[in-house]
């Protein structure tokens, strides 16, 4: 069946250069199943490394995913050190599979607050993934939005006192390069799982003109599948931004 859906989108010509994804209700999957919260995160490691792999069967250059938000950190300790513990976990268990297959990980937000284990695992699968050239995994580890546009207006402010950048030079480019996701393109489209319909933070700025898809499915029951739908689906989308087409 994924098979099918992959010929189609083949078919179809382009697939998305980049995906951000929101991988939320794995909360709710536990509770559907009387199990602590933590069993629900773990269940979406699975769903973590399906999507990858179906994120290179696609084509895509690039998949960014919102893991755990600068929020987050207000959720009980019990649950947050899961998360850090969890986080180890799937560093330790995938970097090897994830060098093999192509894949350059990155983790993006504010490393600072990560325990120590859990940073230097960061550390260490962004240098061994490094040549990476398959795919681009952003993983976004406590990070929000408004923390990352006021980080950049803060270096921009640096430079502008230590006279680097000129005043007028300031404009959406030189946001842009502040910005944690100054590599890559804007996501062509954004996916939410367990059917909320809000951002939550995420990308403020690179989402203005991302394609928005959200799907009822609990992030853990995300397959590769749900991923190659949502393709299907923005390649039958017309973007105009903000023009009128010919
Ligand atoms: C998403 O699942 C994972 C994180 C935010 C870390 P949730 O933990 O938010 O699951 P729900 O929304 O409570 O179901
Ligand atoms: C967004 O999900 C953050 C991640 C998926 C990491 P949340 O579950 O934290 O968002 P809200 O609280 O429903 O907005
Ligand atoms: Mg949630």
């Amino acid at each position: 069946m994924p098979d099918d859906l992959l010929d189609r989108i083949r078919l179809n010509g382009a697939v998305p250069h980049h995906v951000a994804i929101i991988m939320d209700g794995n909360g709710r999957w536990a509770r559907e199943r009387h199990l602590p919260r933590p069993l629900g995160h773990r269940a979406g490691m699975k769903a973590v490394r399906d999507v990858v792999e179906g994120a290179i069967a696609a084509g895509m250059e690039v998949l960014t995913l919102f893991a755990f938000s600068e929020e987050n950190w207000q959720r009980p300790t019990s649950e947050v050190s899961a998360l850090m513990e969890l986080l180890e976990e799937y560093i330790a268990r995938e970097a090897a599979e994830l060098r093999e297959q192509g894949v350059a990980v990155h983790v993006l937000g504010d490393r600072t607050r990560l325990v120590p284990g859990a940073g230097e695992a960061v550390e260490r699968v962004e240098r061994e993934t490094r040549d990476g050239r398959a795919l681009s995994l952003n993983l976004c580890i406590s990070y929000s939005s408004r923390a990352e546009l006021a980080r950049a207006a803060r270096l921009l402010a640096e430079d502008v006192l230590r006279g680097a950048k000129r005043l007028e030079d300031v404009d959406e480019d030189a946001v842009r390069e502040k910005l944690y996701t100054a590599p890559w393109r804007d996501p062509d489209l954004l996916i939410r799982t367990s059917g909320e319909q809000r951002l939550s933070n995420f990308l403020l700025w690179q989402l203005a003109y991302t394609e928005l898809y959200i799907t009822p499915v609990l992030w853990p029951d995300v397959t590769r599948q749900v991923l190659f739908e949502a393709i299907l689906d923005y390649q039958q989308r017309e973007r105009r931004f903000g023009n009128v087409t010919a």
